[in-house]
């Protein structure tokens, strides 16, 4: 599919998603955890949109949401109420409300605080709260101190020892269902053994609840799996259009996880991943709109910026970046960047490119995951357009946001 005629159609920044890359992804994992029967519950967050959504729940996978946005979006998708599993440390009454409502496989509860509110809203629904501890194992995990959500000094579940306690309360609790435990403990992790540490805390919780008595039906190991962004053997100013060779191999995880699932055969197992289902399945189309020169350095100007992609400026996140055609063009070592006001606004750092003329096509790729989702319209630039390529076809699947959106809710 030439993105040329895509970004022809609709016009740039545009981002385009391929069906069949994330579809593949979501078999390679079931694939590699096949023995075990896992529910993959796709976090929204990565890509919420509904048709991404949609390809994903007609294959039977679950979500994972994280606020009543992400749930309402998630049902209307079409992911079955019983695949969702609702996470976050600030869910409002409303949003526990809603759950309870939604009769989700489970609701993670994050403190006892939130374990309180969820009673109070249970007894006064009058029904039994399907619940999980989110555990916070004290483990270093992901790829930017931004990213880790498992140490001890992350706002994220609760400490082991209060894990214990709050489990032994919940399984008290006539309006509570206690399901399982839950963590999560970081993002583009590209290791194993985090996962491995963070399941030897929960092992040890699950040890501690059997002999209390306590049998959980299910754990959530949480998502992170990481993709790999560059090829770090030829360092980071190559351009690689290969196979992202490092990232982390659902096989790996799977064997590296097998122990502890072989001495729990009967508990359901839960995946959550965002990126690593639509991180490569994405990219962002952008036009150049200028070339110049400062003393020696070179900028690429286009039509995309921070608003659009906003993972380079905020986690200094390194994406490919590649000529939508091949042109014999020198090439010469320079900056991509968009319009937007600050000198962080850029896309690319010091990279070899061919010095395109303006028109030109460039491809920013692996941009499927926490792309669109953390746009803005920061600068005032209506958010781009999204376009979902399936069997040979494209369509748009989000249009292009107009000027009259910018100011929409304004009075
Ligand atoms: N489950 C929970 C509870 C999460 O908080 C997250 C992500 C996931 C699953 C999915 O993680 P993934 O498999 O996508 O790594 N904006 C950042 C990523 C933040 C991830 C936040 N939580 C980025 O652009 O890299």
């Amino acid at each position: 599919m030439p993105v040329e005629a895509v970004a022809r159609a609709v016009g740039t920044p545009v981002y385009i998603y391929s069906a069949g890359a994330v579809l593949a992804r979501l078999r390679e994992l079931e694939g590699a955890f096949a023995g075990r029967d896992p529910l993959v519950c796709y976090a929204l967050k990565a890509n919420p949109n509904r048709a991404v959504c949609g390809l994903l729940a007609r294959a039977g996978a679950g979500a994972e949401v994280v606020s009543g946005g992400e749930l309402r979006r998630a049902l209307a998708a079409g992911f079955s109420p019983r695949k969702i599993v609702f996470s976050g440390v600030g869910k409002t009454e409303e949003e526990i409300r809603f759950g309870l409502r939604s009769r989700l496989l489970a609701q993670n509860v994050e403190s006892e605080e939130e374990l309180n509110r969820t009673i109070a809203v249970a007894r006064r629904l009058r029904l039994r709260a399907p619940i999980s501890i989110r555990l916070n194992p004290g483990v270093e995990a992901g790829g930017h101190r931004h990213l880790a959500t498992g140490h001890g000094a992350a706002k994220f579940g609760v400490a082991p020892a209060d894990a214990l306690r709050l489990c032994l309360r919940a399984r008290r609790e006539p309006s509570l269902e206690l399901k399982g435990l839950h963590c999560h403990i970081g993002s583009q992790i590209l290791d194993p053994r985090p996962f491995v540490a963070a399941l030897g805390v929960v092992e040890r919780l699950l040890g501690r609840l059997r002999a209390a008595g306590v049998r959980l039906s299910l754990v959530d190991v949480g998502g992170g799996l990481g993709v790999r962004y560059e090829d770090e053997s030829r360092g980071p100013a190559a351009q690689t259009l290969g196979p992202a060779r490092a990232r982390l191999q659902p096989a790996a995880l799977a064997k590296a996880l097998a122990p502890f699932l072989s001495r729990w055969p009967d508990l359901g197992l839960v995946l959550e991943p965002g990126r690593f289902l639509t991180a490569e399945a994405g990219l962002l189309a952008t036009r150049i709109l200028y070339r110049k020169r400062i003393g020696t350095s070179r900028f690429l100007i286009v039509d995309a910026a921070m608003n659009d992609l906003l993972r380079p400026a905020l986690y200094s996140a390194y994406h490919p970046v590649v000529p939508a055609r091949l042109r014999d063009v020198d090439e010469v070592v320079c900056d991509v960047v968009g319009p937007v006001c600050e000198t962080g606004d850029v896309l690319a750092r010091r990279r070899r490119l061919p010095w395109l003329p303006a028109g030109e096509l460039l491809a920013v790729l692996k941009t499927g995951a926490y792309g669109f989702s953390m746009a803005s319209q920061y600068n005032s630039r209506p958010r781009p357009a999204e376009v979902l390529v399936e069997g040979g076809r494209w369509r748009v699947v989000r249009e292009r946001e107009s000027y009259r959106d910018l100011v929409r809710h304004e009075r």
